[in-house]
């Protein structure tokens, strides 16, 4: 029978009494990558770090930072027990695909470009001469079609403001408001700093030359453990390093259309556990060690737009595979991972610089069918400053009459 407030003797009593007190009091445990506290509110001390190109950018763009920057949500309000951060967007939304609106020769789009680039043949197209901030909601619809179509795609030489970044980001989707990333501001909500400088500095994110693996630094998808993860992902950067700071994406369509028939109707209709990269403390059992948010999603989904099935997993958040023993879904997960990962014909690097100084460069990208790494070989000796706006789309699905993208576009299947 477990002991009552009765039987306790005295030490224990305390015992009790002063973890009570511990978990009244505590802080947000942040992602398991960081080794120092999250900073609430405006930051004042990092505040002259800030790129010169980021600040001309904010100063074009009446984005006032006088206050300090980043700005992170006060701790009262994030969350610290994992019952409250699977309340965060636990009910339906409706999505609607924009890429199925879209007229499949992209016309509106296409041929308002100056130049269209396929950087390879699989994955990742460059658009040159317009300017996102101008798009149309016929040529965004086709935009969201090329995004799901070629996985991610660029724009260069773009003089684009946080609000209008945040404004295409709701036209996708329902807008993702992180409860504990840096913000541009308080008011820019949804619009997230992608600053690995100041993560190093002020969480301790542990990456060096020789740990060059962690944060943004190793394959992943964004968001997987949502009710509704990611589709299109925005990143604009408008602090690159002369040199490197590049980004790969790899194409989940492909590492799907790698895998032998025999193995892919093995995985068709099955489901994995994905998990949230932050951590919490359970209500039910608070000195049992951190947990994250899991959800469920598809192992192998549907594209709502293209109709193409696509492998949905990645290393930093991909768990366990349902129905499987540990070990042989350990084993099952590491090989898929080393598809999407080892397949350099799948993949597409590219390399951020811009042609025109002080102008920023955009990568749009779609997480439901994708994987990416940030190379971290500017060891932070440049700046590389970005900010992030992440449209979340359906509840993930398997249609089993859907297509793999080379059975649908007639392409060998050897
Ligand atoms: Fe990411």
């Amino acid at each position: 029978m477990a002991p009552t407030a009765t039987t306790q003797n005295p030490s224990e009593k305390d015992e009790i009494e002063a973890t009570i007190r511990k978990l009244a009091s505590l802080k947000p445990l942040g992602s398991s990558t960081y080794r120092k506290d999250i900073k609430a509110g405006y930051d004042h001390s990092f505040l002259e770090n800030v790129p010169p190109t980021t600040r001309a950018r904010y100063e074009r763009h009446g984005v006032d930072i006088s206050k300090g920057y980043p700005y992170v949500p006060e701790l009262d309000s994030i969350p610290k027990f994992v019952d409250e951060a699977y309340a965060i967007r636990n009910e339906d939304y409706p999505y609607i695909e924009r890429g199925k609106n879209a007229d499949p020769e992209k016309k509106a789009l296409l041929g308002a470009a100056k130049e269209v680039i396929h950087l390879t043949k699989h994955i990742g197209t460059e658009i040159v001469g317009l300017q996102l901030s101008e798009l149309t909601d016929k040529q965004k619809d086709e935009l969201a079609l090329l995004i799901a179509e070629r996985v991610v795609v660029f724009f260069r030489d773009q003089d684009l403001s946080p609000q209008k970044q945040l404004e295409l980001g709701h036209y996708w989707g329902q807008v993702e408001v992180h409860p504990q990333v840096p913000r541009v501001s308080e008011e820019l909500n949804g619009i997230s700093v992608i600053w690995q400088d100041y993560y190093r500095k002020k969480y301790g994110l542990g990456l060096t030359f020789k740990k060059s693996i962690g944060g943004n630094s190793q394959w992943h998808t964004d968001l997987v453990h949502e009710h509704q993860p990611a589709g299109i992902t925005h990143l604009h950067n408008d602090a690159i390093p002369s040199v490197g700071g590049d980004t790969v994406w790899s194409s989940g369509y492909a590492a799907y259309d790698k895998l032998s028939p025999a193995f892919q109707k093995f995985l068709d209709g099955k489901t994995a556990i994905y998990k949230s990269a932050h951590q919490y403390v359970d209500r039910e059992n608070p000195l049992k060690g951190p947990k994250h948010v899991e959800r469920e999603h598809p192992l192998v989904r549907t594209h709502p737009a293209t109709g193409w099935k696509s492998l949905f997993v990645n290393r930093s958040m991909t768990d366990r595979i349902v129905g499987l023993e540990p070990e042989e879904s350990k084993l099952i997960l590491e090989y898929l991972f080393s598809v999407y990962e080892k397949n350099l014909d799948i993949q597409v690097r590219f390399n951020w610089k811009p042609t025109k100084e002080g102008l920023g460069t955009s990568a749009l990208w779609d997480n439901r069918i994708s994987q990416h790494n940030a190379v971290w070989d500017h060891e932070g000796n440049e700046n590389r400053h970005g900010t992030r706006v992440t449209s979340l789309a359906e509840i993930p699905y398997f249609d089993e009459n859907s297509k793999s993208q080379r059975e649908a576009l007639g392409l060998s299947l050897d």
